[in-house]
């Protein structure tokens, strides 16, 4: 498995961990259009892996930013600058296909934030599974302050994420919030001292779901997706069939007979 070579993108494989870091400390990780052309390739590439056949390489990925300071600092505000109206509506629809790809990858995908994570890092850290963050990490949503609007999927998964109120507060003021605020409005799951315990609680949790069925993990994953912010009927339809399909994996079939022979079940991603 080759995740291939990137001009803005760090990729590192370890033990079936992916870390993606992107990788311009001097523009805080801002997500230029480069950035966005090498994410959609990465996350391509990792997709066309998470198959039987090609052996599972890649179990979960973490997302994070260079240099200490940022996870993603947002759009590229020097590019934007000089757009047109049409250039950034392309822009815009672009990443927003990174982050659909993000959401259909059968695997889990978690942000690491350590530092800050604005506007477009806000939303690129949104499309991830779940966020871990730092203590100090620092959220916001500051559009407003450029006469801009959330144009990365932050207007659709921070209230999905946070609620309808908080979500309103934060994109209309463009106010940071720290780690700690985050957690308490359930968009960061964990907080963890520095970098290095953030990092290995992100590996630790790609380990526990790594020994589960993959095959069933990611329909999970695709259930979720699917459903959220369609209507309880449709959603159950989504669930529905992702249940059916799990009973056609041979993982399916030694889990609960693993269970019932009071064993431990191998999983194969089959
Ligand atoms: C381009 C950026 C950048 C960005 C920082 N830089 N953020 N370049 N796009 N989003 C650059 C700075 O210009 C500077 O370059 C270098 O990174 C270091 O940043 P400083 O501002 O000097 O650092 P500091 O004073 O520590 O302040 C950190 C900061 C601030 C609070 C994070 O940089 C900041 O407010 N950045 C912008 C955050 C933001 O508004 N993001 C939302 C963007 S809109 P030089 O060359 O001077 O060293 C968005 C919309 C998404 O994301 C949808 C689009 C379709």
């Amino acid at each position: 498995f080759d995740p291939g070579t990137y001009e803005t993108l760090e990729l590192d494989l370890t033990d079936g961990v992916l870390t993606l870091t992107v990788n311009r400390p001097k523009a805080l990780n801002a997500l230029s259009r480069e950035v966005v052309s090498d994410l959609w390739k990465a996350f391509t590439a990792i997709q066309d892996s998470c198959t039987h056949d090609a052996g599972w390489p890649v179990r979960g990925v973490i997302v994070t930013g260079a240099g200490g300071k940022a996870f993603v600092a947002g759009a590229d505000i020097r590019q934007m600058s000089s757009m047109d109206p049409d250039t950034a509506s392309e822009y815009g629809r672009s990443m927003h296909g990174v982050t659909l790809l993000i959401e259909k990858l059968p695997v889990p995908v978690i942000a690491a934030v350590d530092g800050f994570a604005l506007g477009g890092g806000c939303e690129l850290a949104l499309a991830c599974d779940f966020i871990y963050a730092s203590e100090a990490a620092r959220f916001g949503q500051p559009e407003v302050n450029l006469g801009l609007v959330p144009g990365f999927g932050g207007s659709v998964r921070l209230p999905q994420r946070v609620g309808l109120g908080p979500a309103r507060e934060l994109i209309y003021t463009g106010r940071q919030i720290d780690a700690a605020e985050a957690l308490r409005l359930g968009l960061a799951n964990r907080v963890l001292a520095d970098r290095d315990e953030l990092f290995a609680a992100a590996r630790a949790t790609i380990g526990e779901i790594a020994a589960k069925a993959p095959l069933a993990v990611g329909l999970a994953k695709q259930s979720i997706a699917g459903a959220t912010g369609r209507s309880t009927a449709k959603g159950l339809e989504i669930e529905a069939d992702a249940f059916r399909e799990a009973f056609t994996t041979q993982d399916m079939r030694e889990g609960t007979t693993a269970f019932l022979e009071k064993r431990s079940a191998v999983f194969t991603g089959k």
